[in-house]
Order: structure tokens, then C-alpha cells, then sequence
């Protein structure tokens, strides 16, 4: 089964999770800023990564998404959000439904199970964030997929 990550910046905390996580499990990463896009049929799994933006993707994730139409998928390929946080309230479910509905209009389901790992900000809070742990914490989330 192939997996493709995909991060929506090429640096910061979920560049610094997705670009362990892929190279533990031999699978390919792209950045929405990489400027050679994917050929999506390729993939049977693809996880989006972004850090939780008031509520939102970070904005680079959905101008790469922008573009897609389900037809540009393999068929029976499953999408899957991973998000870096700081913790706020319910800013991740907020941020899971936000992107569902905006893939909904593309007819591409977002799978329920999403997963998430702190993610320091500017080193002031959760300063040791992501870690190790956090990284095999993924790892073993997206075996799982
Ligand atoms: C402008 C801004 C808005 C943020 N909004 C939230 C938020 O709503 N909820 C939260 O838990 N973290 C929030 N954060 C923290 C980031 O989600 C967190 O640091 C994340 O790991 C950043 O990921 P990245 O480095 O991959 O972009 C925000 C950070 C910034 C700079």
C-alpha cells in the first residue's frame, strides 16, 4: 500500500513530524510549496499535515488543494488530516471540520480518523514539542491506516 504526506510548509513542526514519519516508513513527502506536484493516483493513503491556524488548515495546504477534483485521485484512495497544535479549546476538531466541509464541496471525504501532536510556538509554549515521542506516535497511527 503506498502513502504519500503531504506538509503544508517546508519547515516548522509538521514538516519536522511528517518528513520523520514518511522516511520511518519509507513512503513518499511532498510540501504544498514542492514545485512538482504528486501524481495522486499513485496513492492509496494521503495525510495532509498542517499546524491548527485559527480553526483552519494553514492557508498553503488549501491553495495546494485548490486545484483537485476527486476524478484526480486513485479510486477507493483514502485522505486523512494530521495537525500540529498548541491546544487550544476544540481548535482541532474545528480545524478537522473546517477542511472536511471544503473537501466535501470536491467530493473527497476526509476519514474521521485524524491525528494531532503539540506543536511548539515560537519555542515559548510547549517548547520541547514535537518530539520523539510524538514522532512514533504517528508513526504507528499511520501503519494503522
Ligand atoms: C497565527 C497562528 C494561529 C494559531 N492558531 C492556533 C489555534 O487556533 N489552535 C491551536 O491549538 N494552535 C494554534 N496555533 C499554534 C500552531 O498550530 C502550532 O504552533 C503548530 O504546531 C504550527 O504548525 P507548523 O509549524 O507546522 O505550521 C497558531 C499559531 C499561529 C502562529
Amino acid at each position: 500500500m503506498s502513502t504519500l504526506f503531504v506538509s503544508a510548509k517546508e519547515d516548522g513542526n509538521t514538516f519536522k513530524v511528517l518528513s520523520a514519519v514518511s522516511l520511518a516508513l519509507g513512503s513518499d513527502f511532498v510540501t504544498a510549496a514542492d514545485p512538482i506536484f504528486p501524481q495522486l493516483k499513485k496513492y492509496d493513503t494521503i495525510v495532509l499535515g498542517s499546524g491548527v491556524y485559527a480553526n483552519r488548515v494553514h492557508r498553503n495546504l488549501l491553495s495546494w488543494l485548490d486545484i483537485l477534483c476527486a476524478e484526480d485521485f486513485k479510486e477507493g484512495s483514502k485522505v486523512y488530516l494530521f495537525m500540529t497544535w498548541i491546544g487550544r479549546g476544540s481548535s482541532n476538531k474545528a480545524t478537522f471540520n473546517s477542511l472536511a466541509s471544503y473537501l466535501a464541496e470536491k467530493n473527497i471525504d476526509l476519514q474521521p480518523s485524524w491525528m494531532e501532536c503539540y506543536g511548539n510556538m515560537k519555542k515559548l509554549i510547549w517548547p520541547s514539542h514535537p518530539n520523539e515521542q510524538d514522532i512514533l506516535k504517528v508513526i504507528d497511527w499511520a501503519k494503522g491506516l
